[in-house]
């Protein structure tokens, strides 16, 4: 039976090529930050309130002004058809179905025009990855806006590429067949094979992108594309506040999933920094472990707008193409109506820190 996101978990595990898992699944070197993520939105309790009429529940709400059906957000990962021959394009059409805000990786099995053709009422961001040879990147953000993609997601947190071991031992690279379309297209060739000592993604990472992303990127990213830049991979208040004085439009509380310094801090305990010194300036939104509803609502409790999922709809995506991303999201929605309807919050303004004891208080 699958009743829930770690369901999903298990049967995509049974489904995916074993290095291919890896490479989703892990996180870097001892995977203690991929771990921890999900320990610290279960130790936050629920001071939640009583006899408050629930009997109408609502969850709609926007992000950078754009309708969404709920504030669960599908987050940018890479290489969708390792997980199904459908890759990116069924994921558009499991966000679509579940009205959810799909953000597609620069580093897609799918080119970012394919990607937005599929259900184009439905909205999009595009993640960058800034490429060392900044005209690969100005030709992307340019195809980005031709293709309607709303806001452009500057990932920080990946000047260079994690320490994935899981990937190193497996030897991990793309399959035949599947390549890095944005890359390809943009005439920087196929990601190379492993060697003994880095993936296929490593060598990827280490030969074609920009260590020296710097605060000016942010506003560069705006000036090419006239779109918002949101800025992901942020845990502190002062780089959030660097991030904002350089053009952010919004910022995302996120470790990568575990995937880059491990030992990182765990986002929903750097969450409450973030929201402080944004205060209000700019919609925060959190990612990294968020598995259930109760997750979505102590992350907004904290001051989040939204939460972003990663790993999730790409176990369901692993397990039953967009039918099964789309049930993943659906999932997470009754599950946060369920845990919005037993912590007395008919509707997302309801959601307050004063619901938080424990590790979430403030
Ligand atoms: C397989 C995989 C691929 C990812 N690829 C990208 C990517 O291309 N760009 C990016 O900004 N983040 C990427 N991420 C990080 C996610 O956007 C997100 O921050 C993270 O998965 C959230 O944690 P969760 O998986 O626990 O929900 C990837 C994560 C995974 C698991």
């Amino acid at each position: 039976m699958l009743l829930n996101l770690f369901d999903y978990e298990r049967a995509a595990r049974e489904r995916v090529a074993a290095s291919a898992w890896d490479y989703q699944a892990g996180g870097a070197n001892d995977e203690v930050t991929l771990r921890a993520n999900r320990a610290a939105w279960e130790a936050i309790e629920i001071r939640y309130r009583t006899m408050v009429d629930v009997s109408r529940r609502a969850m709609a709400t926007t992000v950078l002004g754009v309708p969404v059906s709920m504030p669960i957000l599908v987050a940018p990962t890479a290489m969708q058809k390792l997980a199904h021959p459908d890759g990116e394009s069924g994921m558009a059409r499991a966000a679509a179905a579940a009205g959810a805000l799909l953000v597609v990786s620069t580093t897609a099995t799918t080119g970012l025009s394919d990607v937005a053709a599929v259900e184009p009422a439905s909205p999009k961001w595009f993640q960058v990855y800034v490429y060392a040879g900044r005209e690969h990147t100005e030709a992307l953000v340019a195809q980005a806006v031709a293709a309607g993609y709303r806001a452009l997601m500057l990932t920080v947190d990946t000047p260079v590429l994690g320490r994935r071991e899981r990937d190193i031992r497996s030897g991990f690279t793309l399959p035949a067949g599947m390549q890095i379309a944005n890359a390809v297209e943009a005439g920087m060739g196929a990601v190379p094979t492993a060697t003994g000592e880095a993936s296929g993604l490593m060598r990827h990472f280490r030969g074609l992108h920009d260590p020296s992303i710097a605060p000016r990127d942010i506003q560069w990213l705006r000036d090419l594309s006239g779109l918002p830049v949101v800025v992901k991979g942020i845990v502190r208040g002062d780089d959030a506040r660097r991030a904002i004085d350089h053009g952010a439009s919004a910022i995302v509380v996120s470790n990568h999933g575990g995937r880059q310094l491990d030992t990182a801090i765990a986002t929903a305990r750097a969450l409450p920094e973030v929201v402080a010194a944004v205060d209000g300036q700019v919609e925060v939104y959190v990612d990294g472990g968020i598995r259930r509803g109760s997750d979505v609502l102590k992350a907004l409790a904290m001051g989040a707008r939204g939460v972003l999922v990663g790993r999730p709809p790409v176990w369901g995506l692993a397990v039953d193409g967009a039918a099964g991303a789309q049930h993943v999201l659906e999932l997470l929605r009754d599950e946060l109506d369920l845990a919005m309807a037993l912590a007395g919050c008919p509707s997302l303004s309801d959601i307050t820190p004063d619901l938080l004891a424990g590790a979430g208080a403030r």
